[in-house]
C-alpha cells in the first residue's frame, strides 16, 4: 500500500520574530523546509501535500518542487485544522498518511521508514514517533496508562506540574490510517489553553475507541528537534553542519576546523582537498580532488577542477574554474566566468562574465568584464576592461600570447590580435593587429632643475 505525506507549514513562527516565514529561514543556504522535503522524497510517497499559510507565495516561489501539492490554510487554527484542510486533496487516497512538521528538518528517511514499518506490522490505526529526552521544553508529553499504553498527548501549556515532568515527548511525526484520520479529526474541538484544534487529540480519540495506538520511540532525540526560535535554528544548523562535515571527512576531505566550515547539503567535494577555516561552500558547488580552499573563502554554485587553490578571502559565485588554477587572495569571480586550466588570477582582481584561456595570468589589481581572453596571455597590473559606456556592455577580445602592459585601459568593444602588446598606461580604443605594439601615451617632458627653480620662486 502506498504512503502519502502531509507537511505542516502554515504557521507564522511567531517565536522567530521575523518577517520571513519560519520554514524559509536558511540553514547552510537552504530553507528549513527543503531538508524536510529531501527526507520525505527518499521514502517515495505517492503524494505530498504541503499545508501553507503565512507567506505561501514566497514559500512556493522558493521551492521548485512541481510534484508537490499544497493547500492554503487561511487561518491557523491549529495542527488538527491544518491536517483537516488537506482532506479534499487526499479524498481519493486510501492508505497510510505520514504527517510531519515543516519546522523539524533533522528527521531522517530511515526513521520515517521505521515508523511506517512498525505501523504496518502492528496493524495500528495510529503510530506516533516519540523520544525520551531531558530537554522537554515546548513539546507535547506522551501520557501512558498503567499497562504502558499511550492514552493521550498533553501540550505543555495544558499540562500540570506532574505531567510536565514526563520525559517522553511527541515529535510531531505520525503515521495514520486515512479513514481513521478524517473521522477522528471531525471530532476534535478547541477546548484547550490555546483554543486550537490539536492534531494530538486524535491520540485520545483512538485510545478511547479501544484502537491500538502504536508508539515508535526514536533512539536519536536530536532528530526530532523542532525549530521554534532562533536559538533552535542555530542549534539545528550546528547539527546539520556537523553531519555534512563528518560525511566529507569520512570520504577523504580534510577540514581543518569543522566547527568553522560551512558546506551546503548538495555540495560535492573530492578527496584530498583541504578546506581551511571560515570557508563557505554553498549551493550546488562541485570541487575536484587535491584542492586548497580558504581560509575565509565563499564559493557558491560553482565548479572547481582538480589541484586548484582558492586563496584567502576570495569570493566565487556561479563560475566554472578548471584544474591547477590559482585564485586570490582577495579575488572576486562573478557569475558566468570560465577560467581554464593553469590560469592565475591574483590579488584584488575582479572577473565577470569572461573566459580566460589556459595558462593566462591576471596577477594583480584588474577588472576583467565581458571578455574573451586566449591562452598564455599576460595581463599587467591595474588593467581595466572598460566594458560599460553608461548604456550597454561591450566585449573585449584578447587573443593568444598577448602581452597587456600594466595600467592599460581597454575601451570595449576592442580586439587585441594574437601576439600583440600594449604599452603600460595606454588607453586602447582601436583594435590592435596581430603581433603589433599599441602605445597611447603623451610624450614625457622632463624639466631640468625643477626643484631649485621652485625654491627660488618662493624666495628661499
Ligand atoms: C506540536 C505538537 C506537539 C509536539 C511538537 C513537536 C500539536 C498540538 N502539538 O507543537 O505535541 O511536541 O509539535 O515539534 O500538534 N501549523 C500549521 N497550521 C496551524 C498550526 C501549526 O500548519 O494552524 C504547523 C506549523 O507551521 C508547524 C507545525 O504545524 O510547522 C507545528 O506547529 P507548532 O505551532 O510549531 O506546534 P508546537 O507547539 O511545536
Ligand atoms: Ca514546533
Amino acid at each position: 500500500m502506498g504512503i502519502s505525506v502531509i507537511v505542516l507549514a502554515a504557521g507564522k513562527g511567531k517565536r522567530m520574530r521575523s518577517s520571513v516565514p519560519k520554514i524559509l529561514h536558511p540553514i547552510l543556504g537552504q530553507p528549513i523546509i527543503s531538508y524536510v522535503l529531501e527526507s520525505i522524497k527518499r521514502i517515495s510517497p505517492q503524494r505530498i501535500v504541503l499545508v501553507l499559510g503565512h507567506g505561501s507565495n514566497e514559500v512556493k516561489k522558493s521551492l521548485n518542487y512541481e510534484q508537490i501539492d499544497s493547500v492554503i490554510q487561511k487561518e491557523q487554527l491549529g495542527t488538527g485544522h491544518a491536517v483537516y484542510s488537506t482532506r479534499r486533496k487526499l479524498r481519493s487516497f486510501n492508505g497510510n498518511i505520514v504527517i510531519v512538521n515543516g519546522d523539524s528538518p533533522l528527521i531522517s528517511p530511515g526513521t520515517l521508514k521505521k515508523l511506517i514499518g512498525s505501523h504496518e506490522r502492528t496493524r495500528s490505526v495510529l503510530s506516533i514517533l516519540t523520544a525520551d529526552t531531558r530537554d522537554t521544553h515546548g513539546y507535547g508529553r506522551v501520557m501512558r496508562n498503567g499497562t504502558g499504553h499511550v492514552v493521550r498527548i498533553i501540550e505543555e501549556k495544558d499540562a500540570n506540574a506532574n505531567q510536565r515532568r514526563i520525559n517522553e515527548i511527541n515529535s510531531g511525526v505520525y503515521c495514520v490510517e486515512s479513514g481513521f484520520l478524517w473521522k477522528a479529526l471531525s471530532q476534535v474541538d478547541r477546548k484547550n489553553d490555546q483554543k486550537e484544534f490539536y492534531l494530538t487529540d486524535i491520540v485520545e480519540i483512538a485510545s478511547k475507541e479501544g484502537k491500538n495506538v502504536n508508539v515508535f520511540v526514536s533512539k536519536d532525540s536530536e532528530e526530532i528537534l523542532g525549530i521554534n526560535n532562533r536559538v533552535d535554528l542555530s542549534r539545528v544548523e550546528e547539527i546539520i553542519r556537523r553531519r555534512i562535515n563528518d560525511k566529507h571527512m569520512i570520504s577523504g576531505v580534510t577540514i581543518v576546523k569543522p566547527g568553522q566550515t560551512y558546506i551546503s547539503p548538495q555540495a560535492y567535494i573530492s578527496s584530498d582537498t583541504i578546506i581551511f577555516p571560515n570557508s563557505f561552500i554553498y549551493g550546488n558547488t562541485k570541487i575536484g580532488a587535491g584542492c586548497m580552499i580558504g581560509p575565509l573563502v565563499w564559493i557558491k554554485d560553482s565548479k572547481i577542477g582538480k589541484n586548484t587553490s582558492i586563496n584567502f578571502s576570495s569570493y566565487i559565485t556561479n563560475a566554472d574554474i578548471g584544474n591547477k588554477v590559482t585564485i586570490g587572495p582577495f579575488a572576486n569571480i562573478r557569475p558566468d566566468s570560465i577560467i581554464l586550466e593553469g590560469v592565475r588570477v591574483g590579488n584584488f582582481v575582479e572577473v565577470k562574465k569572461s573566459r580566460i584561456g589556459r595558462l593566462s595570468k591576471v596577477p594583480h589589481l584588474s577588472y576583467i568584464g565581458d571578455s574573451e581572453i586566449g591562452e598564455r596571455v599576460n595581463i599587467g597590473a591595474g588593467t581595466i576592461t572598460c566594458n560599460y559606456d553608461g548604456i550597454s556592455k561591450h566585449e573585449t577580445i584578447i587573443e593568444d600570447d598577448v602581452f597587456i602592459g600594466s595600467d592599460t585601459k581597454l575601451v570595449a568593444p576592442v580586439k587585441i590580435g594574437r601576439g600583440a602588446s600594449t604599452g603600460a598606461g595606454s588607453t586602447i580604443t582601436k583594435d590592435v593587429d596581430d603581433g603589433a605594439l599599441a602605445i597611447e601615451r603623451t610624450k614625457q617632458v622632463t624639466i631640468r632643475n625643477w626643484k631649485r627653480k621652485r625654491r627660488k620662486k618662493k624666495g628661499k
